[in-house]
C-alpha cells in the first residue's frame, strides 16, 4: 500500500462518509416530505368533513326556519276546519242521495288505479280499507288515491281476525297498520273495517276509532263476475255502504260501469267521512256503523 494509496484510501473513506450524510439527509428529507403529505391529505379531509357537516347543519336551520314560518298559518285553521277542508268536500248537495263505495284488501296497482280513475272522472269518490303489508308495495297506488280525495281507512297490518286476539296483540297490529299508512299519506286513518266483519266486546274496548261495515254486499270475491256484481248493486239507495274488493280486474269492471250509473241516477258517490257529515252522524271510537242512515 503507498501513501498516495493511503491518501485516496482516506479520501475515499472522506467521500464514502459524506455521501453517507447526504443519503441519510435524504432519507429524512423523504420522510419529512411523506409526513407532510400525510398532514396535507388529512386536514384536506377534515374541512370537506366540516364543510359538510355546516351544510347538513345550516339546511336544518333552514327547516326549522320554515317550519316557523308556516306555524302561524297553521294556527289559523282550526284543526277541524283544516280536516274537512282537505278530507270533505263542501260543495255536495245533502238533499240528494248519497252512496259510499267501500274497498277493502287492496291496495293492488292494477285494479286500484282503475277504479280511482273513474271515480274521478265522475267526480266521485270512494273509501279504501288498506291492508298494512301491501301499503308500502303499492304505495305510489294508495298515495295518487289519497291525493285524488278518497279516503284511506284502514283493514289491519296483517289482515288478522282482531276477534281472536289479545287486547296488546290488537294494539300492536293496529299500531303497524297506522305507521305505515302515516308515513306515506302524512296522516293517520280515522276509521276501520275489521276483517272478516268479526267484532266482538273486547275490540269495541280496545278500538279508538269507528269500525265501518256495509248495507250492501256485493260478494265479488266469490262471483269474480262483472254481471253479477251489478246486479247486486241495483238494490243501492240514499244512505248505503257498498262493500267490494280492490283486488280483482271483474271489481274494476264492475265499478267502471257502476260509478257512471249511479252519478246518472242523480247518487253522489262519497267517502264514509263525507256519508256521516252530511249525514249528521258523530262516529264514535269502538262503535259499529252499517250505513249513514
Ligand atoms: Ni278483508
Amino acid at each position: 500500500m503507498s501513501r498516495g494509496d493511503k491518501g485516496n484510501d482516506r479520501r475515499g473513506q472522506g467521500d464514502s462518509r459524506s455521501i453517507g450524510i447526504m443519503m441519510s439527509a435524504a432519507v429524512v428529507l423523504g420522510i419529512v416530505i411523506i409526513a407532510m403529505a400525510v398532514q396535507l391529505v388529512r386536514l384536506n379531509r377534515q374541512g370537506k368533513q366540516d364543510k359538510t357537516q355546516l351544510k347538513t347543519e345550516a339546511s336544518v336551520d333552514q327547516k326549522e326556519k320554515n317550519k316557523k314560518a308556516e306555524k302561524p298559518l297553521e294556527t289559523k285553521t282550526p284543526p277541524e276546519e283544516k280536516a274537512s277542508v282537505e278530507h270533505i268536500r263542501k260543495d255536495l248537495d245533502p238533499d240528494k242521495p248519497m252512496v259510499a263505495l267501500t274497498f277493502d284488501d287492496g291496495p293492488y296497482d292494477r285494479v286500484t288505479n282503475r277504479i280511482v280513475r273513474v271515480l274521478a272522472k265522475n267526480d266521485s269518490r270512494a273509501t279504501f280499507f288498506v291492508v298494512g303489508n301491501r301499503v308500502e308495495r303499492y304505495a305510489d297506488t294508495m298515495k295518487n288515491a289519497f291525493q285524488k280525495g278518497n279516503q284511506i281507512a284502514t283493514h289491519t297490518f296483517d289482515h288478522g281476525d282482531l276477534s281472536k286476539m289479545k287486547k296488546k296483540q290488537m294494539r300492536r297490529e293496529l299500531k303497524r297498520a297506522f305507521r305505515v299508512m302515516k308515513k306515506i299519506n302524512g296522516e293517520n286513518p280515522t276509521m276501520l273495517r275489521p276483517p272478516y266483519g268479526n267484532v266482538n266486546d273486547k275490540m269495541r274496548q280496545t278500538i279508538q276509532i269507528p269500525m265501518i261495515y256495509w248495507s250492501v254486499d256485493t260478494e265479488d270475491w266469490a262471483s269474480r263476475n262483472k254481471a253479477k256484481i251489478l246486479k247486486r248493486c241495483k238494490s243501492i239507495k240514499d244512505g248505503d255502504i257498498v262493500l267490494m274488493h280492490d283486488l280483482y280486474p271483474s271489481t274494476a269492471a264492475a265499478v267502471e260501469k257502476l260509478v257512471p250509473k249511479l252519478c246518472k241516477k242523480g247518487f253522489q258517490l262519497v267517502t264514509v267521512e263525507e256519508l256521516f257529515y252530511y249525514k249528521g252522524i258523530d262516529a264514535k271510537g269502538g262503535k259499529v256503523y252499517f250505513s249513514g242512515r
